[in-house]
């Protein structure tokens, strides 16, 4: 923990930010400006972003609201900060709700590095960061953490104080960082203030509900993040400029979801350039999905299927958003031209597929890969809203990592709150069809679900292209990756509504590279 100076604020003003850095400097807090903690993300092999935001309290008791705050950051290769490498001022402004992302490039490959903020006479705990490998250089070891979906009222983050112990070397959050629901009784076991979010200043407050968590802010200081989002960063299974059906309707969807995004980059360590047209009110926009190298070991990709995707077919009664559907019953079901993805995303994965060149190929979605009916009494079932609701798509993409000869797909998934393993098959409807990747959709930090084990069993049991399933934990799956093989270990806390709580290994699986086939250990 470094020092921290939280003497009163003699006087702070607008003018205050036109002050001589020196005179700036010497400034002090009443109130931690760095309490929403800090994150490092999407790293390259010569660079990653730095990302802060300084808390409304901190800014509210400096009476700084209105204005333009200087803040330094520095990056290092030790802890003690005694070799800078880098360092630079930015200035957080109100209008990005005083958030901070200093896009560091120029670093050494394959690297560690510590880094923090000072702003004032505070300064920011020290966070550890690191850069990839370069596209062509060795890699020998790649240990990821996946995790999603972390309603706040459900649970505590004991989840992120396990992953922590796991030393990973990059976390990838597929989605559901916080949630718009007001709190929800009887489930709730810890109080979200709010309502229900649907404005700028409500996404923000509830991003900073989220970040208040000092598992979480420890999870985000000890490496770098890849991040996607899935519905509820904006509302419950919207679909693309489609409203979802969680809370009232509002009178402008599309400025709510502009609202969702550009609280998203606030919070998120992400880059300008994804979100630039948005926040500079040319377009509704961002761009979420996007891959990098881990040297010749892995390419990581992380997907976007809510921004782009066609409104999910056939939903009962009417209603907006998803709902489960008899396929039968739906005459668009398999029309080819719906989509999930949308057909630039779609077209950019297929040209990313064709030059892959590393071992394996981690895909980052937002749910569960393979087919799952839930009818188990003869009928058919299925939600609409992940990719059963979007066969077509799914099978395009299926035929894409088979006629770019894409090596050793891995797919990681969230949304649904289960754990789902198992394989990628060239045909579902053959289940002797070819095994053309793995995938892993992993179970939630808090968020609760009402499927249980022994309906998923049953489940299972007529679609064998999975070989394992628990909806009983929660927790998170941690990834580590060779050149010859790959090991995926289930991770489940004991008791997600214990702050304390300990936690278990559920299960772990092996792939041998070349082989799409996963096997439980
Ligand atoms: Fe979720």
């Amino acid at each position: 923990m470094q020092r921290r100076h939280l003497l009163k604020l003699a006087a702070a003003s607008a003018a205050l930010t036109s002050l001589p850095h020196a005179i700036w400097a010497r400034q002090a807090w009443s109130t931690d400006p760095f309490s929403l903690g800090i994150a490092s993300g999407s790293p390259t092999s010569n660079s990653v972003v730095l990302w802060t935001r300084l808390g409304l309290a901190g800014i509210e008791a400096a009476g700084l609201n209105s204005s333009a705050v200087p803040v330094t950051w520095q990056i290092a290769h030790d802890r003690n900060f005694g070799r800078i490498v880098k360092q630079g001022d930015v200035r957080a402004s109100p209008t990005l709700a005083h958030s901070v992302h200093a896009e560091v490039e120029g670093l050494e490959s394959d690297r560690e590095y510590f880094y923090r903020f000072m702003c004032g006479e505070a300064v920011s705990a020290t966070g550890r960061t690191r850069t990839f490998p370069k596209a062509n250089a060795v890699a020998k070891k790649l240990r990821i953490a996946y995790a999603s979906c972390q309603q706040w009222g459900n649970g505590y983050y004991s989840a992120y104080r396990h992953m922590l112990a796991e030393q990973v070397d990059l976390v990838m959050f597929l989605g559901d960082y916080m949630y718009e629901y007001p709190a929800s009784k009887p489930f709730d076991i810890r109080p979200t203030t709010g309502g229900w979010i649907t404005t700028l200043d409500g996404y923000r407050s509830r991003y900073a509900l989220h970040k208040s968590d000092k598992d979480l802010q420890a999870m985000h200081a000890a490496c770098p993040w890849i991040v996607t989002w899935d519905d509820h960063e904006v509302q419950n299974d919207y679909a693309a400029t489609h409203p979802g059906n969680s809370g009232k309707p509002v009178d402008d969807f599309m400025a709510r979801r502009r609202a969702a995004y550009q609280a998203f980059y606030e919070h998120m360590p992400v880059r300008r350039e994804q979100f630039a047209s948005l926040l500079n009110g040319l377009s509704n926009d961002a761009r979420v999905f996007g891959n990098v190298a881990y040297g010749q070991l892995a390419n990581l990709y992380t997907l976007d299927n809510r921004q782009h995707r066609d409104l999910q077919a056939c939903t009962r009664n009417g209603r907006p958003g998803g709902s489960r559907v008899d396929p039968s019953t739906c005459a668009i079901w398999n029309d080819p031209q719906r989509t999930l993805l949308g057909p630039k995303q779609e077209a950019w994965l297929n040209a990313e597929f064709a030059s892959a060149r590393t071992t394996w190929n981690v895909i980052g979605l937002q749910s569960v890969f393979g087919p799952r009916n839930f009818n188990t009494q003869g009928g058919q079932s299925y939600s609409n809203d992940g990719w059963d609701g979007y066969p077509a798509a799914r099978q395009r993409l299926i035929d894409s990592m088979r006629n770019t000869r894409l090596t050793n797909p891995v797919m990681l998934g969230g949304d649904v709150h289960q754990n789902w393993v198992g394989n990628i098959l060239a045909d579902y409807n053959n289940p002797a069809s070819q095994k053309v990747g793995v995938e892993f959709c992993g179970t939630s930090i808090t968020s609760l679900t009402t499927l249980t084990n022994i309906e998923q069993a049953k489940i299972i049991e007529r679609h064998p292209h999975f070989i394992f399933g628990d909806c009983a934990s929660r927790g998170f799956g941690v990834v580590e990756i060779t050149p010859t093989h790959l090991t995926t270990t289930l991770k489940a806390v004991r008791d997600a509504t214990d702050p304390l709580s300990d936690a278990f290994t559920l299960a772990r699986f092996h792939v041998q590279a070349g082989q799409n086939d996963v096997k439980k250990l």
